[in-house]
């Protein structure tokens, strides 16, 4: 039986994860294979969090590049500086990829795509977008034969831990940030989680496998959830709704959309019901109509779940002599006749909470500013009375265009009877 050697750069949770998988499910996975895939080095500058034999460990990521046995080079470094530099010099060695990197792939993938179909490598990413759920797998394989209508995700699990507490327990973003820090349910920075960019990462890999093209990570609008307030959640679940952290890809007219921020979405539909630290995508493309994935999108043996598999499909690939025998990478720009739409220009429902004196005459004026505007208003209530002090007017609109939102925002908030700003969140998967 062939051996297809591996060669491992970081043994943190990950790395630990992958070297256990192997182990454990060795005489499986070379059943399945139909080869021995062993690990061949580690490089590991700290503690190996698992007993590995020694013999295996360097300090020296570049041994395991320049090591001529070994076929697949697998990178759980992590960060887009030193991890770009050491997956660029493993591909020009004409060495398998294998990465659970969002950062570096959304950031700098362009390059490491290029190179790897330059140098007819392989090139596996799976674990780098939703931990276990096999997504770029169905993106890229399973419906191939689509267009894909739209992405709709909940692509990061802190945030959806936070925003489901908040819903269950109506406790303030602060307070279930902190409790999620101290449990170890969130970084101690957690600012890509909740800043929306881990989300955006996972949607500039998704889109641009599903619209053939790379999206620049500059061009995706982002927006996180820090300023997700208790209130709203109560309103939205009065109204049949629940707010949740989504990754949006759509193609409309041949414009793209891409986009991360705080939804409404109703109750009923598949993705309100994802809990937890649980991740989902919905998925609608022409052929297939909807799918729905969902699963743990992060944790040591979700995340190596992936990383093995595509291990295993590159071992196969290279036992059959057919290297990136699933090349569809996105190599170059989008499509001709492709572009990406201007956020101001996207079109959505919104949730609208005016904080407005309760006095005669101004919600007219508020209307009056949505009408002028081109917003139309499908429903309007106002809760609480409260002589001389402000209260909140919740609003559902019909679609409306962002541009004009934002300019009637604007002036919203600078009427005398509106005591602070407003609160706008877009709804989407509801009909009109
Ligand atoms: N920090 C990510 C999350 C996991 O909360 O989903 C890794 O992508």
């Amino acid at each position: 039986m062939k051996t297809i050697n591996v060669g491992i750069l970081g043994m943190g949770t990950v790395g630990s994860g992958v070297v256990k998988l192997l182990q454990d499910h060795a005489a499986l996975l070379d059943r399945r294979v139909g080869a021995r895939l062993r690990v061949r080095r580690i490089a590991e500058t700290g503690t190996p969090r698992i007993a590995v034999d020694p013999k295996l460990l360097t300090t020296d990521a570049m041994e395991v590049i320049n090591d001529p046995q070994v076929d697949i080079v697998v990178e759980l470094i992590g960060g887009t500086s030193v991890a770009r530099t050491l997956c660029l010099e493993a591909v020009q060695k004409g060495k398998h990829l294998v990465t659970a990197n969002k950062a570096l792939l959304a950031e700098h993938g362009l390059e490491i795509y290029q190179a790897a179909a330059t140098k007819r490598v392989d090139l596996g990413f799976e674990a780098s977008v939703c931990g276990a759920i096999p997504i770029i797998r169905s993106v890229r394989e399973g419906l191939v034969a689509n267009h894909i209508e739209s992405i709709m995700g909940i692509v990061n699990g802190t945030t959806n831990y936070i925003l489901t507490k908040m819903t269950e327990t109506g406790q303030p973003f602060a307070e279930v940030l902190a409790e999620a820090q101290a449990k170890g349910y969130a970084e101690a920075d957690p600012t890509l989680d909740v800043g929306g960019l881990d989300a955006a990462h996972k949607l500039q890999i998704l889109a641009s496998l599903a619209y053939n093209g790379y999206i620049r990570f500059s061009d995706i609008y982002i927006e996180g959830i820090q300023k997700v307030d208790a209130v709203d959640i109560a309103f939205a679940r009065e109204l049949g709704y629940r707010i949740k952290l989504l990754a949006i890809a759509k193609e409309d007219s041949g414009e793209l959309e891409v986009r991360v921020h705080p939804t409404m979405i109703p109750d009923t539909h598949l993705l309100a019901s994802v809990g937890g630290v649980y991740n989902a995508v919905h998925i609608r493309g022409d052929s297939a109509g909807s799918l729905m994935f969902s699963g743990r999108g992060a944790g040591q043996m979700p995340t190596a779940s992936s990383v093995v598999a595509d291990l295993v499909e590159i071992a196969h690939n290279i036992i059959f002599h057919r290297p990136s025998r699933v090349s569809l990478l996105p190599t170059g720009a989008m499509a001709e006749g492709v572009g990406l739409r201007p956020m101001e220009r996207i079109r959505s429902r919104y949730y609208l909470r005016v904080m407005a004196l309760d006095k005669p005459g101004v919600l007219s004026l508020v209307s009056g500013v949505l009408g002028e505007n081109q917003i139309s208003i499908s429903s309007v209530i106002q809760k609480g009375r409260a002589e001389q002090a402000a209260v909140p007017v919740v609003m559902l609109t019909h679609e409306a265009v962002e541009g004009d939102m934002q300019k009637a925002l604007k002036r919203i908030n600078h009427l005398d009877a509106v005591a602070q700003d407003t609160v706008c969140i877009r709804v989407e998967g509801a009909e009109d």
